[in-house]
């Protein structure tokens, strides 16, 4: 095994050892703090390849940009070079700097992999009360805006109050955010209560009505569904009802997994069918599963809204399991524990991702005046570019070095 000693002074992206394994392909680097990351030739190797790691000119005249078959790459040695970790290839004389810090910061180890994968923390409608609330002036702040993102990414939602109640200014607070999307319905939605005989068409999916509204996802029935959604409440009911309520869909699940693991089988293996055609501009069907895990079997997003869930499309011996596993997610996620309830107050606004946090809202009397809600949306991958751009920004590359799992798109 050949040894190399390098001189750096910062423990954790301070390499103390590199040791080359030529049978296991493996470079491995004792870090002055003691961690261990070993590294395959191959992984270092891509290096040479991935125009995102700094050497273009390297790869732009190649048809394919990835590396030779792990047996071909073979580094001949290894030495500290200004601050880089350079190798030398022996099988075609070529060399490649590495950064350790990112190098460090993209350890293959089990423990640093599962590091830069943070879980969400699942939280209770009593939890819920006790978050704290952002004020609207600090918007301007990155550092509270990164707070923001990773309340979202860990939480699910994100409060803040003391937004101007000015028609529109929730499209100004999603620019920080990410860009707007648009659907259908435009870029900007208005759930505005009307009286019962002006209600109009929108009040088949409740935007203008006043009925009570089970704790939801929405649009389910969307391949790519709806992200991150921003609600700005302008008018609250006057009356003191219409209580807006949130719920942590992720929590649910879990809860599902321990009390009716065959239920929670049941939703994440089968893909059902969801569907809107409530307007004669609606369309929409498509098909995937209700609760989404990752590989490793950790829930990354739901879809919850009955009212979109046509009758099963299955095999006769399924269609039973299906509406037990259903009713059975269902009794999780209107649990009365898991229910946060707000009336919101102008200027307040919530931030949530709408493929963990179910909203919905209690019923009120729309001839007590009007309550108005604005809602527009940012699609998840968006707000997680900005998340790490901002991250990288302000030097948190603890932050910025992470992957949300593609959410209620992605498959185990
Ligand atoms: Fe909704």
């Amino acid at each position: 095994m050949a040894q190399t000693h390098v001189e750096t002074s910062d423990a954790r992206y301070s390499p103390k050892l590199i040791t080359l394994d030529q049978d296991r392909r493996i470079l491995e680097v004792v870090w002055a703090d003691g961690h261990v990351s070993r590294f395959s030739f191959i992984w270092l190797r891509h290096g040479l390849f991935f125009p995102s790691l700094g050497r273009p000119e390297q790869a732009s005249n190649a048809w394919c940009l990835l590396p030779e078959l792990p047996d071909v790459a073979i580094i001949g040695s290894v030495q500290s070079e200004n601050g880089l970790i350079e190798i030398r290839w022996s099988h075609d004389n070529s060399v490649t700097q590495h950064d350790p810090v990112w190098l460090r910061d993209n350890c293959t180890s089990i423990e640093a992999r599962r590091a830069r994968q943070p879980r969400p923390q699942l939280w209770t409608g009593a939890d819920a009360a006790r978050f704290d609330w952002f004020e609207a002036v600090e918007l301007e702040d990155p550092v509270t805006r990164l707070e923001i993102l990773r309340h979202v990414r860990d939480r699910g939602l994100a409060f803040v109050r003391n937004v101007s109640v000015e028609p529109g200014t929730v499209m100004d607070i999603a620019g920080y955010f990410g860009p707007v999307r648009r659907t259908h319905h435009g870029s900007l939605f208005n759930i505005r209560s009307l009286p019962e005989d002006r209600q109009g068409p929108r009040v088949n999916i409740g935007a203008t009505a006043a009925n009570a509204q089970a704790p939801h996802t929405d649009e389910g029935f969307r391949h790519a569904t709806l992200g991150i959604m921003l609600f700005h409440c302008l008018k609250p009911d006057p009356s003191g009802a219409g209580a807006s309520i949130f719920a942590d869909g992720i929590a649910a699940a879990e809860a599902l997994r321990q009390s009716d693991p065959e239920a929670f089988d049941f939703l994440t293996t089968t893909s059902l069918v969801q569907a809107a055609e409530r307007n004669p501009e609606e369309r929409f069907r498509t098909r995937g599963r209700i609760i989404a895990t990752d590989c490793q079997g950790v829930v990354r997003g739901i879809k919850a809204a009955d009212r979109t869930l046509p009758p099963v499309d299955l095999p006769e011996d399924k269609i039973e399991p299906a509406y037990q596993a259903l009713r059975a997610f269902l009794a999780h996620l209107y649990a009365p524990e898991r229910i946060f309830e707000k009336c919101l107050e102008p200027g307040d606004l919530v931030i949530f991702d709408n493929q963990r946090v179910l909203h919905g809202r209690r019923a009120f009397d729309p001839d007590a005046g009007e309550r108005h809600i604005q809602q527009v949306s940012i699609d998840r991958e968006e707000f997680h570019n900005v998340f790490r751009q901002l991250a990288e920004q302000l030097g948190r590359f603890d932050l910025a070095n992470w992957e949300p799992d593609a959410g209620v798109l992605s498959h185990a």
